[in-house]
């Protein structure tokens, strides 16, 4: 048997961890052989292939990034061939005498891999995504790290934020579910987190602001880049889409800290945590999840249970059909964002 793997969309810490697990058990279990696919989609879709062994995938382990590398290529969009991107990938599969690919990816790269086993391809999908976003699943890996480092920034900025009693805004990444915004925010003790699932009302963060700086603490606002005011006057769009039609988002801090600074006279300052969140080494957590995912997908593989994602269920790896795996986009219900609104202010 060969086994394709491939990583598309944005790329998370925890990525090399699931090809490493993948391509140990595959030969030291099954005996398969490897392809690995450079950027995501455009790999199968152009025969882009690298080769992929247990020598390939020793000392990975705790980098980040991918060694196959991603692109947010979409098979489905128009490629300016003559073929569809299917046939072209389905050829492409065959020519290399490729049996079963596993997709590693968001909602984006399984959404493409559902059609594609549509098609007739034998894929198992693995999730990942630092917006823990997709309703499957319990946990993607590279959320716990996002969320460690967005925590740590939050901690530094609180110092100095303090010694020049100045308003900070942490712009944190999540597209549009609030969740490292939640996590990071409560994790750092933030004054409010404001997340896109709940419109927020300027006057009432302001309020939160105020009360903050009366305290003798510095208030620390997180706000996750998909939020949005109640006003729509304020809002702020967007910049371009990618190939899957989504909205490059950002700015929504620089907004928020310009209306601070103007309603309450206090001085505010920005930072935006953007790719640092997505880079660097995995923590343990995301080690293990991703190491199990691995495990679980080539396990998959070998019963021929294509179609398939794997998924943390509790504690359990579990396996749920790829179509439930972006049917529903999960995002933050209102009883845990009411857990955290007992610290603002
Ligand atoms: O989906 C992961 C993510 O990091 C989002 O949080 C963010 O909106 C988006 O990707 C950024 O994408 P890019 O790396 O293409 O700018």
């Amino acid at each position: 048997m060969r086994v394709g793997v491939l990583t598309g969309g944005g790329d998370c810490p925890g990525l090399n961890a699931v090809i490493r697990a993948v391509v140990r058990k595959g030969v030291q279990e099954y005996g398969y052989e490897f392809v690995g696919f450079r950027d995501g989609w455009r790999g199968p879709l152009e025969g882009d292939t690298v080769p992929l062994d247990v020598q390939a995938v020793r000392g990975i382990l705790p980098r980040g990034g991918t060694i196959l590398g991603t692109s947010r290529t979409n098979p489905f969009a128009d490629q300016g061939g003559e073929r569809p991107g299917v046939e072209r990938i389905k050829d492409n599969l065959d020519g290399l005498g490729v049996d079963a690919l596993i997709a590693i990816g968001g909602e984006d790269t399984l959404g493409a891999a559902t059609r594609l086993y549509a098609d007739g391809v034998n894929v198992v999908g693995v999730p990942k995504t630092i917006d823990n976003d997709l309703g499957a699943t319990d946990y993607t890996f590279g959320f716990d790290t996002a969320v460690n480092v967005a925590m740590e920034a939050i901690d530094r900025l609180h110092t100095t934020a303090e010694s020049h009693h100045r308003a900070l805004i942490v712009e944190v990444m999540g597209r549009h579910a609030g969740w490292i915004a939640l996590h990071a925010g409560i994790a750092g003790g933030a004054n409010v987190i404001l997340i896109p699932e709940k419109p927020f009302e300027l006057k009432r963060v302001c309020e939160y602001v105020e009360h903050r700086f009366q305290t003798r603490y510095a208030p620390i606002v997180v706000v996750a880049e998909g939020a949005h005011p109640v006003e729509d006057d304020l809002a702020v769009t967007g910049q371009g889409v990618d190939a899957f039609g989504h909205v490059r988002l950002g700015g929504v801090g620089q907004m928020l800290a310009g209306e601070i600074e103007k309603r309450t006279g206090k001085e505010a300052r920005v930072a935006v945590l953007g790719h640092i969140q997505r880079g660097g080494t995995p923590t343990a957590f995301d080690r293990v999840l991703a190491t199990r995912f691995g495990l679980h997908a080539i396990e998959a593989v070998h019963d021929g249970a294509f179609g398939n994602m794997v998924a943390l269920r509790s504690t359990d790896i579990i396996r749920v059909p790829l179509s439930d795996a972006t049917a529903e986009l999960k995002t933050v219900p209102p009883e845990q964002y009411a857990e955290a609104e007992v610290f603002f202010g």
